[in-house]
């Protein structure tokens, strides 16, 4: 058992919370989440009407300034954007130091870590508020075209070099999908579906990768480092790397054929996880599931797509929100759970759905990073109890056993 009054003696009174389910790290006008009713708001904007009524860089406009922009603003925000889409030409070799098998979540962290080198006022952490701008439009501007950069790369085909003229989920389709001298035709259906999924994933409050930005930018860390950071950190399979894993666990059940109820009776034994279910936040329903499961339906219904997985992924949710288990530990499906069949019917591969999350979140890590050094906060610094030896004298190596 830990003695408290002698942990006190070495280490003065520290709050003991792993994993800070109870502890705020910062004040936030960013974002705001009831975990308890399910609810979402961006700058205090229900995340059901900016889902269907707003368009994603209108969002990240209102994410990192605060309010929702005029026309003269967005147009204005959106022409800065279009005049940095393109990379620097020797960003290529970053996408050529990888083999083609890299997960493109390390070299899209890696690309972002390279802009210091091609912008090095970025790491001026005294640059002033106009400088801090330039970088943020930079970032928001190249991380599709590294994204896309970094998948031509790895199936060996040509660079699609931006297209200014088109919008910002548009472009990025083109250079993900377009062919060089070749018509690309783009489906609206598509390019609404990216823009709905973008928004829903712009900005989630103080989550895993939220804090890695804000705890790496305390350190006055430049943005590009932050991000890099913010990155790594979503890739986790318990963050957003949980896309990737939900869809690969439907195509197992389908693959080997054992039945949902099965599943859930070896999710329920503690086996596996039901990946795209659980939060730390939420004790109901995801509000950006709910939103995505309807997305899900009717993407899938209007581009024609029958794909068994969504069947799968229902009988499971079914099964799931029926079971004393699942009921008791209130755990409801999240955003990932139908995120990555939209992504596999957008024709995506399922190691490119946490690269759209990052594409997307983008935007909030942004307004996170800049609401931090607005505000002049401290380094990010967190304290432990310390469980180790108290003193112990040093032992030369031919004495040790
Ligand atoms: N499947 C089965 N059981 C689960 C799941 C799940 N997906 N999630 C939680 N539980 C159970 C735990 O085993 C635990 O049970 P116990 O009390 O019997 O030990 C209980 O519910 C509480 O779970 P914790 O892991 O303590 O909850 P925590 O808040 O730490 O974790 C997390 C939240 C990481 C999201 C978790 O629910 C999980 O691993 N989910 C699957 C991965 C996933 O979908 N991640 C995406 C989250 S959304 C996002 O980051 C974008």
């Amino acid at each position: 058992a830990i003695d408290i009054a002698k942990l006190r003696d070495l280490t003065g009174y520290v709050t003991l919370d792993t994993g800070y389910k109870n502890t705020g790290a910062t004040k936030s006008a960013i974002t705001f989440l009831d975990g308890e009713q399910g609810i979402l708001r961006y700058r205090g904007y229900p995340i059901e009407q900016l889902a269907s009524k707003a368009s994603f860089l209108e969002v990240s406009y209102l994410l990192i300034y605060g309010e929702l922009p005029t026309t003269s603003q967005l147009e204005n925000f959106k022409e800065r954007i279009r005049k940095h889409t393109n990379l620097h030409e020797d960003i290529k070799k970053v996408f050529d130091g990888f083999p083609s098998s890299a997960h493109p979540m390390g070299v899209l962290s890696s690309a972002v870590s390279s802009l210091t080198a091609y912008y090095p006022g970025s790491i001026d952490p005294t640059a002033n508020d106009d400088e801090v701008d330039m970088t943020i439009v930079r970032l928001m501007a190249k991380l599709p075209t590294i994204a896309a950069w970094s998948y031509r790369n790895s199936k060996g085909q040509p660079l699609m070099y931006p297209k200014p003229k088109l919008g910002y989920c548009e472009n990025f389709l083109y250079m993900m999908f377009g062919q060089p001298n070749e018509d690309f035709e783009l489906d609206p259906v598509v390019v609404e579906a990216l823009n709905t999924l973008f928004i829903l994933h712009a900005d989630h409050e103080q989550n895993c990768s939220t804090s890695t930005v804000r705890i790496v930018g305390s350190a006055h860390a430049s943005l590009y480092s932050s991000i890099a950071a913010g990155i790594n950190a979503l890739w986790g399979p318990l963050h957003g790397g949980a896309n990737q894993e939900v869809i690969e666990m439907l195509e197992e059940i389908k693959a080997s054929g054992i039945s949902t109820k099965d599943y859930i009776a070896k999710v329920k034994t503690k086996e596996v996880r039901l990946m795209g279910f659980g939060h730390r936040v939420y004790k109901n329903f995801d509000p950006r599931a709910k939103i995505i499961k309807k997305a899900c339906d009717d993407i899938l219904n209007k581009l024609g797509v029958k794909d068994p997985a969504l069947e799968i992924a229902k009988e499971l949710e079914q099964a799931a929100l029926s079971d004393p288990y699942f009921v008791e530990r209130k755990l409801y499906p999240n955003v990932d759970f139908y995120s990555g069949i939209i992504y596999k019917a957008l024709g995506l591969r399922s190691d490119l759905f946490t690269v759209m999350f990052a594409i997307g979140r983008l935007p909030g890590w942004i307004a996170q990073w800049k609401e931090l050094r607005d505000a002049k906060e401290p380094i990010g610094r967190p304290r432990q109890i310390y469980t180790g030896y108290t003193e112990r004298d040093y032992v030369s190596i031919d004495k040790r056993k």
